[in-house]
């Protein structure tokens, strides 16, 4: 895989403005003045009166997908969970938000759960992910009473059941199955295929020796079945046959155990445009396909159809957000490519290295001119894999200008971390023309709260 920004063809310039750009920036973005305008505010000010780099979040859109997903998903069967998956990011604003549209949480730390408690999270509507739970995070879910563990190995099976009844709870649980399905994307994020450290194999048979044991053991109420083929899908086919191979096991489940499965929960996974030629499906579709397919599938095997849910991280919030860094310096290597380097970099936006993953920037202070140079953004960091954007189009630059890379509210933020000792940007939430922090930016001492110098013991 590409991690440097060597080999890769050099994009032309594309003389795309900001109001091209609108299939990757937030539903409310619009150029006024030639400044980039977001939730009524603009990007420029902002930077000047928040500082950069900043992620910057649009409520109004991320409310919408969140409404999307329910609207698309109920329409075809009435029973249907969408659970928020916090990993794309996840504050204690963003834990509201989700429960104010009706929708549950997926969390997958013992962190994440107590962030989401603390913003009052409904522990009900909770479900509850990691294919190496400590004991402790267990505990912390059953004294919380989450709505939903889903259990990844055996040994977890057991412990889970002696937890639960030495506290006298019957804990509902989903058996999290990889189907052996290879979906559409990136290595590094598909997690259906047999060879993963997550969930119980279908083929080998553990799924089906996993689901007699949850129903034999006490403590544990089986409630369902789980499966994640991957992230940043395209292709819906790759959930039709996931679906196929997962409602035939239901029925083989039924067949031979004589046990109903009364959830299945299909994961995350819908992809999103990163670049302006991108042309991911959408939630209507992506909802017709998946809930509609589980509704035939049951009907071909005579099954009741179950409760369903659905697991978005990214498609709620990647297009809702973006970065603001100012431009530092510019180097031209002639005849090679331009370095424009910004005050962040792989500690805010670690995608571009981590999975070679493109993004479009603009300048948001030039927004009504046109992308007419092709330059490489680069972070602050002492790495030279340290590129935010490779060879992409881009208005004339200086040194000053406020440069925004797009569509970066999922998977930036919560991958964050502070290389360089760099302090993370805080993330600020825009709507109807004002703003407000949501995760404040870190400072210099924060950096000094965890380190410590003590004598030995
Ligand atoms: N459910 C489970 C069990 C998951 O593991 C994930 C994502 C989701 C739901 C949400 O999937 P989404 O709708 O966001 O695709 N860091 C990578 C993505 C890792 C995804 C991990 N699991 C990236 O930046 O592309």
């Amino acid at each position: 895989m590409a991690k440097h920004v060597s080999a890769k063809p050099r994009a032309v310039a594309d003389f795309k403005t900001a109001e091209d750009l609108l299939n990757v920036l937030p539903a409310t973005a619009q150029v006024r003045d030639g400044h980039l305008c977001v939730g009524g505010v603009d990007m420029v000010d902002l930077a000047h009166e928040a500082g950069t780099a900043l992620y910057v979040m649009d409520e109004d859109t991320i409310a919408t997908q969140l409404r999307d997903y329910i609207k698309w998903t109920r329409y075809h069967w009435d029973e249907v969970d969408v659970v928020y998956a916090g990993k794309a990011f996840l504050s204690r604003a963003m834990a509201q938000l989700v429960a104010d549209e009706d929708c549950c949480l997926d969390v997958s730390s013992g962190g994440e759960l107590a962030l989401a408690l603390s913003a009052g999270f409904d522990p009900s509507r909770i479900y509850v992910h990691g294919n190496n739970k400590t004991d402790q995070e267990l505990v912390e879910c059953l004294q919380a009473g989450v709505g939903r563990i889903v259990v990844d190995s055996f040994e977890e099976l057991e412990r889970l059941s002696t937890l639960a009844s030495e506290r006298g709870v019957e804990q509902a649980v989903l058996i999290r199955v990889t189907p052996g399905i290879e979906a559409d994307t990136h290595d590094y994020i598909k997690t259906g295929a047999e060879d993963s450290k997550f969930g119980f194999g279908l083929n080998s048979g553990s799924a089906f020796k996993a689901v007699r044991r949850a129903s034999e053991l006490p403590g544990i109420d089986f409630e369902g079945l789980h499966i994640h083929i991957g992230s940043q899908i395209y292709a819906l086919q790759s959930f039709s046959a996931a679906i196929e191979v997962m409602v035939a096991f239901i029925a083989k489940i039924r067949d031979e155990l004589g046990i109903e499965t009364r959830l299945l929960d299909t994961g995350g996974g819908l992809g999103v445009a990163y670049g302006v030629p991108d042309e991911p499906s959408t939630i209507k579709d992506y909802g017709k396909v998946v809930i509609d397919d589980i509704k035939a599938e049951c009907e071909k095997h005579g099954l009741p159809v179950p409760r369903m849910a659905v697991e978005p991280g990214r498609s709620i919030v990647a297009n809702a957000g973006l970065t603001l860094y100012t431009v530092g310096v510019i180097k031209e290597i002639p005849d090679i490519r331009t370095y424009v380097s910004v005050d962040g970099g792989m500690s805010d936006n670690i995608r571009t290295s981590l999975y070679d993953a493109h993004y479009e920037a603009l300048i948001a202070n030039k927004a009504d001119q046109p992308r007419t140079i092709t330059v490489t953004v680069a972070g602050k960091h002492c790495e030279s894999g340290d590129i935010v954007v490779s060879d992409g189009p881009l208005q004339e630059v200086e040194r000053g200008d406020i440069l925004c890379v797009c569509s970066t509210g999922a998977y930036a933020q919560s991958l964050s971390n502070n290389y360089n000792k760099q302090v993370r940007p805080g993330v600020v939430w825009v709507k109807d023309g004002q703003w407000r922090w949501v995760v404040n930016r870190e400072t210099y001492d924060d950096l000094m709260r965890t380190d410590a110098i003590e004598p030995v013991r």
